[in-house]
């Protein structure tokens, strides 16, 4: 995720892109820049926030009337000045922003390299500019739409030519990125909170469109070529809110996010219908049948997304797993050696004790595998292989699309292994291809019941303790259902295997208790429903979260809400979606500070 800004009009263009810039600095904060279109076509970009892009060009004299501005959130090469977008094409006659990921740029880039082209970054940015350069042959945008016919992945890019001082072209398909429109001036950006100062007009570009845009004209052509209209909307939100997407705080945006970072985190991940990992492909086969032990280590919601993963490479891998916090591996000493696969998650990527947990492992001879948001983190360099979640900047301290992303890359690791050892059958890769698609959709259908939770949550300002049960990938999110709860709404919260409840915990089962039930993996439904029954006959207050057709649960819980049917093992993915939003919908009735909870930091990088 990064953010785009573009002005083109009769005022000085760079106080308009470094102001836009700083609203859209939540989309992505590792690197930004400027291109502008005077004299000459200028690039100044540089590492760092915004704040360090005004230093440096406090050194420029950038004067014009048209530019693009970006800031960069890395997912193709190290966030440092040369990555840095806007990226020139060879000749410096062309400049791009992007948002979002070309999925066949190293195809690409290697077709380039052969005919002799030399790039400059490690990005896959610049591929799509030395692209439109070999197509320009004097109309910006046609060369936009030749090139575009090859990019494959989801993207959001503004282009300028030196010599067409009087438009820019942009192109839409799957990232976002709206036009507002001025009297003799008109804007691009990401998202709304980069042009509401200047214009309350705007147009959101669909999927698939290309867009030429001069001062007193916007152009559009739909994913077919055909020329279109698209209709111009009114803004009423103001600049706060239009930050978080109309949202109340950026957790709720968050996890509304999260259908689209369930596709961004499979996206170049399934080949032709089978598990792939590009970034894992190095890794043989004999190395893998080599392995004796596997250790997922991380912290919070990262260990409980490791929690999921012990069970799915138990499953899959049939090898002996342990997850550990990683506060306490990194104290231990673990039997770790050569034959020992390491996994560290970690949403930062800066977790000092994720971070010491990882340098033990190494130390000791095991192979590790990152699991990282944040690209060009501590986590993510000191690795032997990273695998990216990609799921964008997360603002709210509680996370929440990140977890849903770990967890689904964590499974695409696996059954990519699984598949590796001969050990995942056709037809069950088959079906579980199939799901993996269907999940955004089924994640949404979730979001657009979010009253129902919001209802429910309203009805718990009594309740003074709260226990999440589940048993196997349902105890897992059970775990996560707690943290998520107590850290926002500072309700005690507890994460207990459904089975365990009897040996301790039905004590403290009052009238006053909630009893969140997560009954969604299949083959212990029915365990879990008697468990049910017992804190029922405790007068202990339940809210199932079941797999939809499992109607018997409605008879025994409070209230049910159910999840979409999907294969049991995918069910984390989504099902911890309800558990997100009842933490958000109750500490939202209490009237918290939801996305900035007492005593926490989003980054924890103390002991
Ligand atoms: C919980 C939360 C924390 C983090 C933990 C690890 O909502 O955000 O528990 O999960 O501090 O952080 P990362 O993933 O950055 O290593």
């Amino acid at each position: 995720m990064c953010g785009i800004v573009g002005y083109i009009g009769d005022k000085e263009v760079l106080p308009i892109l470094i102001d836009g810039l700083k609203r859209l600095e939540y989309r992505g904060y590792d690197s930004a820049g400027v291109a502008i279109l005077g004299e000459d076509l200028k690039v100044v970009k540089t590492q760092g926030r915004i704040k360090a892009l005004e230093e440096r060009l406090k050194d420029e004299d950038l004067k014009g009337n048209l530019g693009v501005g970006h800031t960069r959130w890395a997912t193709h090469g190290a966030p440092n000045n040369v990555n840095a977008h806007p990226h020139y094409s060879e000749s410096k006659n062309i400049v791009v922003v992007h948002n979002g990921i070309i999925e066949n740029y190293l195809e690409l880039k290697k077709m380039l390299v052969k005919e002799g082209h030399d790039f400059r970054s490690e990005t896959d940015t610049e591929v799509i500019a030395y692209l439109i350069e070999e197509f320009y042959e004097g109309d910006l945008l046609e060369a936009v739409k030749k090139a575009y016919e090859m990019l494959e992945g989801s993207y959001a890019i503004a282009v300028m030519s030196k010599d067409q001082k009087d438009c820019f072209v942009v192109v839409r398909k799957d990232s976002p990125l709206i036009v507002g429109l001025g009297k003799g001036e008109n804007f691009i950006a990401s998202d709304i909170p980069a042009i509401l100062t200047y214009t309350r007009e705007i147009i959101i570009l669909e999927n698939g469109d290309i867009v030429k845009i001069t001062k007193d004209d916007v152009s559009v052509w739909d994913a077919n070529g055909n020329s279109v209209k698209r209709p111009v909307q009114q803004v009423q939100w103001n600049v706060e809110d239009a930050k978080k997407g109309g949202f109340k705080h950026f957790m709720l945006k968050e996890i509304f996010d999260e259908p689209t970072v369930i596709k961004e985190a499979m996206r170049g991940r399934i080949k032709n219908g089978s598990f792939e990992i590009p970034e894992l492909e190095q890794i043989s086969v004999d190395y893998l049948k080599n392995i004796r032990q596997i250790f997922f280590v991380a912290c919070g919601t990262a260990y409980h997304a490791g929690v999921v993963g012990k069970y799915l490479a138990e499953k899959y891998l049939k090898l002996p797993v342990q997850v550990e916090v990683a506060s306490e591996f990194r104290y231990r000493d673990p039997m770790i050696d050569g034959r020992t696969l390491l996994f560290v998650i970690s949403q930062s990527g800066e977790t000092t004790d994720t971070l010491a947990a990882l340098r033990l492992g190494k130390k000791k001879g095991a192979k590790t595998i990152g699991i990282v948001n944040v690209v060009g983190s501590s986590v993510a360099r000191e690795v032997d292989n990273v695998v990216y979640v990609h799921a964008g900047p997360e603002i709210a301290v509680a996370s929440t699309k990140a977890y849903v992303a770990q967890v689904e890359v964590v499974a695409l690791v696996l059954l990519y292994f699984a598949k590796k050892l001969g050990l995942l059958s056709v037809e069950n890769e088959k079906a579980l291809v199939s799901e993996f698609f269907a999940l955004p959709e089924k994640a949404q259908a979730i979001l657009d019941r979010s009253n129902e939770i919001a209802e429910f949550a309203s009805t718990t300002k009594t309740i003074e303790e709260t226990f999440y049960i589940g048993r196997n990938l349902d105890y897992a999110l059970s775990l996560e259902g707690a943290l998520k709860l107590k850290e926002i709404s500072y309700v005690h919260a507890e994460g207990y295997p459904a089975g365990e409840l009897k040996h301790g915990p039905l004590a403290l089962v009052t009238p006053q208790s909630l009893i969140i039930a997560i009954d969604t993996y299949a083959p212990l439904r029915k365990k879990t429903l008697s468990n049910i029954k017992e804190v029922k006959a405790r007068q202990g207050r339940v809210l199932a979260i079941a797999t939809k057709g499992y109607s018997e649960i409605e008879e025994v819980a409070d209230k049910t809400f159910y999840v979409p049917q999907t294969i049991d093992d995918l069910s984390p993915v989504i099902s911890v979606i309800p558990l997100q939003l009842i933490a958000y919908y109750i500490a939202e009735s209490r009237g918290l500070d939801i996305d900035k909870p007492r005593n926490l930091a989003k980054s924890v990088t103390v002991e």
